[in-house]
């Protein structure tokens, strides 16, 4: 059954988002440009059209056509098969990967194939459920060693009409979580001290916000 998703992430909120959380913050923190030998890995989403044609400002486009990264810096993980075929057929020789994220950066990490720059943590999950997987990446870099890198955590702040929470919440769930509080205390971690917030693409009542942490030499 082809379960593709209907989101349109090519909409200029989700681009001024990526533009906000991710190649300012970069350009900000570290370079114009991520070093050659440093990886950008996202859940990336859909990037191309059902039928395998690019989708202009999806992320792969958009961050590759703002000259942040080159093509072969990019890892795009998707856990839905029929999301990955389309952006695969779009996109051949790109490194996109059907996986779950975390196990996806673990993996490549026991591989020695994990040397990452950015990595954009795009959870379709409150602040409750996503905690865990922010700390478990979090943790996952801390312990490696890996320094010069940014870490962007997206959370649903809103879904429907539920009462909508803050970067506070972020913050909170955050702190709970064991492997964020070990990373916090083992490595140098800075924080943006704002989180990003925006709306979700087209008419949705979802709102969503961004946190950013960073180590750096
Ligand atoms: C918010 S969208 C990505 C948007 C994209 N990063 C962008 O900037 O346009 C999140 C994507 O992650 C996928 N996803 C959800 N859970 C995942 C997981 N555990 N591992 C990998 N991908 C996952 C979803 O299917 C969805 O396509």
């Amino acid at each position: 059954m082809f379960s593709i998703d209907s989101k349109d992430f090519s909409c200029p909120k989700k681009k001024l988002a990526r533009e906000e959380t991710i190649i300012s913050p970069y350009r900000e923190y570290f370079s114009y440009q991520l070093p050659a030998e440093k990886q950008y890995w996202t859940m990336c989403g859909q990037c191309a059209t059902v039928s395998g044609v690019p989708i202009i400002d999806t992320e792969f486009n958009h961050i590759i056509s703002s000259n942040l990264i080159s093509q072969d810096q990019f890892f795009g993980i998707e856990i839905n098969k029929d999301i990955h075929k389309v952006n695969t057929a779009a996109y051949p020789g790109i490194k996109f990967i059907n996986g779950d994220f975390y196990s996806t950066l673990l993996e490549h990490s026991n591989n020695d194939n994990f040397n990452p720059g950015i990595i954009n943590v795009d959870l379709l999950k409150t602040p409750q459920y996503g905690a865990s997987t922010f700390g478990n990446i979090m943790h996952l870099i801390s312990k490696s060693g890996i320094n010069n890198v940014m870490l962007i955590g997206n959370f649903l702040l809103r879904v429907y009409y539920n009462k909508e929470q803050d970067g506070n919440e972020i913050a909170s769930e955050l702190k709970n979580n064991i492997s964020y509080k070990i990373s916090i205390n083992t490595r140098n971690w800075k924080r943006r001290n704002q989180y990003y917030k925006y709306y979700g693409t087209g008419k949705s009542n979802t709102v969503l916000g961004s946190v950013i942490y960073y180590l750096k030499d």
